[in-house]
């Protein structure tokens, strides 16, 4: 199940570190790179079948050819490290243990989309890992990697800007994200109908997540079948999960598509702790529907197996849920946070969760009516597809989700 290829460094000692980066592989895809044209190394990522690990899944290579044609006007890569979702904590690991791959793989993307400027967006909290990805990033500049050439011999321009965000959700959404690089407030930015890149400043970008990034400088290196040898046909490759709850191994690890779940709770994740047992999960990061222990039996760790049974595969931030924890509470603890996370743009977002949020708080406070919980439902409806952004309807999947599966607990504490 688990294989190593953006956490390959991971365990060795100072693996954060140049002179030790340099002896583990780092950088060694870039002389490759240059062999190709930009339009190859778009075509190798197409052919891998990569797909974003920021939440939505996108397939990465033709997101890239939405970028214009190159012309006279500037073009950015933005790396979006905000990592603010509860559960979630995968791309702190490749800060911590490894940005020199970070950095490998903003030359490489930023290469193929033809962009100079790469910024790197962090949650602002996490100061000690924004100071570790800067000394790495200065490393890089001294010694000539990135700079006005690459790899002091290559004839282009790379520089690279650490972001940091000021501490909001909404701030790893794409859209907002550019708007707080900006300098203006993060909110989200109303779709075009039809795809196309992301525009910065008014200029083309594209945006990609901080692991999706790690993962390109191995399929530049050794070609797409490196990466589609592993996972499922629709999902190739590898994910960082992140593992959660009360298991006796929680952590990150670095597992093909399609792994059984409760093969890796068991397995890797050691099983239940303190003889405790499985109730649900809420699989990939605090905004998919949740499973119950049953539906975790048929859960396969791949987009389309998820949606298969009704969830999502999101970042791949497992929170294992154990029996003689309140399902209420758990609604309760995660709607207080979406409530003061939401932006507050869209009255159904900035209304709703308030909404659910205060009628949690009757429920526990005593004063609930079982109508209440159609309340819920109902408000969670006028939440669904009626906003600029889909934080909205990511609320309404995860409360409506443990309102219906586990009624009977919310009934029994409003009686
Ligand atoms: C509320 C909200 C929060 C998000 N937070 C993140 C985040 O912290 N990191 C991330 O990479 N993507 C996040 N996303 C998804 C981004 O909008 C975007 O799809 C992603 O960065 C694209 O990169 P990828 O295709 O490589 O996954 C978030 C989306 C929403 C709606």
């Amino acid at each position: 199940m688990i294989v190593k290829i953006v956490s390959k460094n991971f365990d060795i000692p100072d693996s954060h570190k140049l002179e030790v980066a340099l002896k583990h592989g780092r950088y060694e895809s870039i002389d490759k790179l240059f062999t190709m044209a930009p339009d190859e190394v778009t075509e190798e990522v197409c052919k891998s079948g990569l797909r974003g690990k920021g939440g939505g899944g996108a397939h990465c290579g033709p997101k890239w050819k939405l970028m214009p044609p190159v012309d006279e006007r500037p073009r950015y890569l933005i790396v979006n490290g905000d990592e603010s979702e509860p559960g979630t904590f995968k791309d702190r690991q490749i800060f911590q243990y490894d940005p020199h791959l970070l950095i490998e793989g903003i030359i490489c993307s930023s290469y193929a989309i033809g962009a100079h400027d790469a910024f790197i967006y962090i949650r602002g909290e996490y100061k000690w890992f924004i100071d570790r990805l800067n000394e790495a990033i200065e490393e890089a500049y001294t010694a000539g990697i990135i700079g006005e050439k690459v790899m002091n011999k290559y004839d282009f321009r790379m520089d690279i800007t650490v972001h940091r965000g000021g501490g909001a959700y909404i701030c790893g959404e794409k859209s907002a994200l550019i708007e707080s690089v900006e300098g203006k407030r993060g909110h989200p930015r109303l779709k075009p109908h039809g795809k196309e890149c992301e525009w910065f400043y008014d200029m083309p970008a594209t945006v990609n997540n901080v692991e999706t990034i790690s993962s390109v400088p191995n399929i530049v290196l050794n070609g797409y079948e490196s990466y589609t040898k592993y996972g499922t046909e629709k999902a190739p490759g590898t994910m960082l999960f992140a593992m959660s709850g009360p298991v006796k191994n929680p952590g990150v690890y670095e597992l093909q598509y399609g792994c059984k779940m409760t093969d890796v709770i068991n397995e890797i994740g050691g099983g239940m702790r303190d003889g405790l047992t499985l109730k649900a999960v809420i699989p990939g990061g605090a905004s998919c529907p949740i499973l119950t222990a049953e539906e975790v039996e048929k859960a396969y760790l791949d987009y389309e197996s998820m949606w298969d049974i009704g969830s999502t595969l999101g970042t791949g931030g497992m929170m294992i849920i154990p029996e003689g924890t309140s399902m209420v509470d758990v609604a309760k603890n995660l709607i207080e946070f979406y409530h003061h996370e939401s932006c507050g743009q869209c009255t159904p977002c900035r209304e709703g969760t308030g909404w659910i949020d205060k009628i949690l708080k009757g429920i526990i406070e005593g004063v609930g009516k079982e109508e209440d919980l159609d309340t819920i439902l109902d408000v969670c409806e006028t939440m669904n597809g009626k906003t600029v952004c889909v934080f909205a309807p990511a609320v309404k999947d995860i409360i409506k989700s443990i309102v219906q599966k586990f009624r009977d607990e919310f009934i029994a504490e409003i009686k």
